[in-house]
């Protein structure tokens, strides 16, 4: 039977839910709010250089979101575009685009729906003094005992490019215009073009150029790929290839990297590429042979990355270099790409590497140094620091470069100019700023790395 209470009895009853609902210890949902939200805590400075600093703080658990403020004043009446209340969801923020020597306040609030918490502790942050300019030496007036390389593409001969190119380099690589895949896009139908503006702009300008790379299983043209003539069609393909290419820019094109990382990364056995399944194991020396046909008086290099830190593959190379050498097989010099961190492969390893080359008289190309300075991928801005670890980094290559022996000297060649031309940004899809100028064009520390290394 459901009881039916009387009016008094419903208004007691009332009287003490009410009263029950005040005191109870139980927060309602606004003081929940107030409780969960609390304002981010342990702000910690994590990064400053000239124009910008990182901080992090604790995560808030119910907070959505956070809300920054920065200023230049510690009562936050003149703020720092965009940092008034910048809404991000990270409980970390990079504060960029500062003045250097400059003292900036920060403070954050934790958000969740529209409920906000109080502000954190006030944080006083001071950017480091801008740097004193770097020395602008051209490098190519420093290294007189062997030629300064520069990676280079069609889309930057002009500008600014071309005016530091010209100031302090005397040999270019074209970083991807004249391989295989560009100069041969299809059967029978050669394209010159970019290679032809690559080697006028050199010829121009008194520059060696370094030819880059006849043969790489990474730029080889899909109707390459998938030929459909026979392997002796293959083969007279290639060599009407190399002859065709090598004699065009006889007399402009110095040097040639013929055949560019042949070998696999462990095992020390050759890349199955369609050269090797087409033309068999030999295809490298007759690739040799042709190019010096071609050309009897372009140096002819073979070029591999990592050859400093992989044994098995260096030692693989040499032998087959050894065996060249043996057999009157053509081959002049001996490329290493360098593409190296701030923090290995170490100075005597660079050393005891670079004489295994050299004690075999050829020639020794550091021939696509870039160092990267984030390897670890710990750094959202380079600061100083990693700064001057990157040029101790680029003065050791430079030191261990310039004593080796004069006859086995060539050339040292950076790939690209400005940190963000760097291949390496894309292929590791993070921050990273591994040349020896900034995205201005600034001289960077790395650039006074090299040229201490010549002192
Ligand atoms: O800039 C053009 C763009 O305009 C065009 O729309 C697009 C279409 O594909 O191509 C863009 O050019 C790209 C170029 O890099 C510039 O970013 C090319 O596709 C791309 O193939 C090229 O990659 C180069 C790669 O070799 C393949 O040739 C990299 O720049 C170059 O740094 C890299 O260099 C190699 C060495 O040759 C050998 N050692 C390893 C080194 C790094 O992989």
């Amino acid at each position: 039977m459901r009881k039916i209470f009387q009016l008094s009895e419903i208004k007691i009853l009332f009287i003490f839910l009410f009263c029950w609902s005040c005191s109870s210890d139980e927060p309602d949902d606004n003081s929940m709010m107030q409780l969960e939200l609390n304002s981010p805590q342990n702000l910690v400075v994590t990064q400053i250089n000239e124009t910008a600093f990182q901080i992090t703080w604790d995560a808030v658990s119910s907070a959505t979101s956070y809300q920054s403020q920065v200023s230049l004043t510690p009562s936050f009446d003149a703020f720092v575009a965009p940092y008034d209340n910048l809404e991000d969801s990270g409980n970390q923020i990079n504060v960029i685009n500062l003045e250097s020597g400059t003292s900036y306040f920060f403070k954050v609030r934790s958000v969740r729906d529209d409920k906000y918490s109080e502000y954190s502790e006030v944080i006083e942050v001071t950017t480091e003094n801008a740097a004193e300019p770097e020395p602008d030496t051209p490098l190519k007036e420093v290294a007189t005992t062997f030629s300064v390389g520069m990676a280079v593409s069609t889309s930057k001969l002009g500008g600014q490019w071309d005016a530091i190119y010209k100031r302090e380099y005397n040999n270019i690589t074209a970083e991807w215009e004249m391989k295989m895949n560009i100069m041969y896009p299809s059967e029978g139908n050669y394209d010159f073009s970019k290679a032809d503006l690559i080697v006028d702009y050199a010829v121009a300008n008194n520059m060696d150029v370094h030819g880059h790379a006849l043969i790489w299983h990474a730029a080889t043209p899909s109707w390459v790929e998938n030929f459909t003539g026979t392997d002796e069609e293959f083969s007279e393909m290639v060599e009407d290839y190399i002859k065709t290419t090598v004699s065009r820019y006889a007399g402009k094109v110095r040097s040639w990297d013929v055949v560019n990382e042949a070998f696999e990364d462990s095992g020390g056995v050759l890349r199955n590429s369609v050269f090797r399944q087409r033309m068999g194991d030999d295809y490298i020396e007759k690739c040799y042979q042709w190019t010096r046909e071609a050309d009897p008086n372009c140096l002819i290099f073979y070029n591999d990355y990592n050859m400093v830190i992989n044994e098995t593959k260096r030692m693989a190379a040499l032998n087959m270099v050894d065996d060249f050498i043996d057999r009157g097989v053509p081959i002049d010099g001996f490329g290493f790409q360098m593409h190296i961190s701030y923090n290995g492969p170490s100075k005597s390893l660079i050393a005891s590497t670079s004489k295994e080359v050299t004690d075999r008289g050829l020639l020794l190309h550091f021939s696509e140094l870039d160092v990267r300075a984030n390897p670890n991928n710990d750094l959202s801005s380079l600061t100083v620091e990693r700064s001057e670890q990157q040029k101790n980094k680029v003065k050791e290559v430079v030191e261990v470069y310039n004593a080796i022996p004069e006859s086995s000297k060539f050339a040292l060649t950076i790939w690209g100019l400005r940190d963000p031309d760097s291949w390496l940004i894309d292929f590791w899809g993070q921050n990273d700023w591994p040349l020896l100028y900034d995205a201005n064009f600034n001289i960077k520390k790395a650039h006074t790395g090299f040229l201490e290394g010549l002192e």
